[in-house]
């Protein structure tokens, strides 16, 4: 789904961009790249109901976000990968939720146009219902999100009725959750065979308690497309192929900044690692021959 497809302007209940004018007044230049309002949970669900496809990227950073919303990308994810992918832990499950609130408010604060997704990280969710709705408001009120997304089957569908009780938007995380990658032995594709029955189960449990969402990590195209077919909500898939209605990349994957060996189902769009390290050498290179700072950089 392009930002050239989406509603104009968003459907109903769009923020006007500017104040309502005089029937008389000259009307406003269409504006072209800046669309009229926020992204909301039920354009995803039109996005499915139309056979339309959205995009979704990770961002923890102000610029990142920035881009990626200015690029049209309809969600932005604070992924409890910002452990692995800014804070340099091997695993997702370090970081808190303090920390999550830092990326957050970064990503929050830099878009206009996204719907913006924070994780519920390791720790924050698990006890209790109580506890899951303690920190997703933690996470829309200090982290400015708009809705968070937690990992999980069926068992965790009482924890869903609590949040969307509260007025929180949940995204179901099954399939490969990597915050259990200790149970689940490493990464490692869920849902074969057999096994599709109760990812298919898992979907339908979250979404039948109130998720507008349900997001599928490493499972085959078969699962993810029969989990498709078995909710209403939309799906969003990493790794479980072409059939759900939106896809989502860790941003450092899709744009090559991480080095080292990429997943099977990470496409990379740019060779930013390599764009980075070219300027860092040009750089050190102009400093050591005193060639930087010239005169036009000097008061
Ligand atoms: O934390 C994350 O980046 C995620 C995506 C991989 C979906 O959960």
């Amino acid at each position: 789904m392009t930002s050239a497809e989406l509603p104009a302007p968003y459907g109903e209940g769009a923020a006007p961009s500017t104040p309502a004018r005089e029937a008389t007044a000259p009307a406003p230049a269409p504006a072209e790249t800046k669309p009229a309002g926020r992204i909301r949970i039920h354009h995803l669900q039109q996005a499915k109901d139309q056979g339309r496809h959205f995009a979704m990227l990770t961002a923890y950073d102000q610029y990142a976000a920035q881009v990626f919303d200015e690029a049209g990308i309809e969600l932005l994810l604070i992924g409890d990968s910002a452990a692995n992918n800014v804070l340099g832990h091997a695993t997702t499950l370090p970081i808190t939720l303090d920390e999550m609130i830092l990326f957050s408010r970064a990503v929050s604060r830099a878009t206009t146009r996204a719907l913006v997704v924070a994780d519920l990280p390791f720790g924050s969710y698990e006890v209790s219902p109580q506890q899951a709705v303690e920190s997703s408001v933690r996470l829309l009120k200090e982290g400015l999100v708009h809705a968070v997304k937690m990992e999980g089957g069926a068992d965790y569908a009482d924890t869903v009725r609590a949040l969307v009780r509260a007025g929180i938007p949940v995204m179901a995380h099954i399939g490969f959750t990597p915050q259990s990658e200790h149970a689940l032995g490493g990464y490692r594709v869920q849902g074969r065979g057999e096994a599709l029955q109760r990812i298919v189960d898992d979907a339908v449990a979250l979404a039948d308690a109130g998720a507008f969402c349900v997001l599928m990590e490493m499972v085959p195209a078969e699962t993810a497309n029969a989990v498709d077919a078995a909710v209403r909500v939309p799906t969003i898939g990493i790794g479980a192929g072409p059939g759900t209605t939106g896809q989502v990349l860790v941003w450092q994957d899709m744009a090559g900044l991480r080095g080292g060996r990429q997943a099977k189902f990470v496409k990379q769009y740019a060779d930013v690692r390599s764009v980075l390290s070219n300027a860092a050498r040009a750089y050190a290179e102009d400093v050591r021959a005193g060639t930087f700072p010239g005169p036009e950089h000097t008061f």
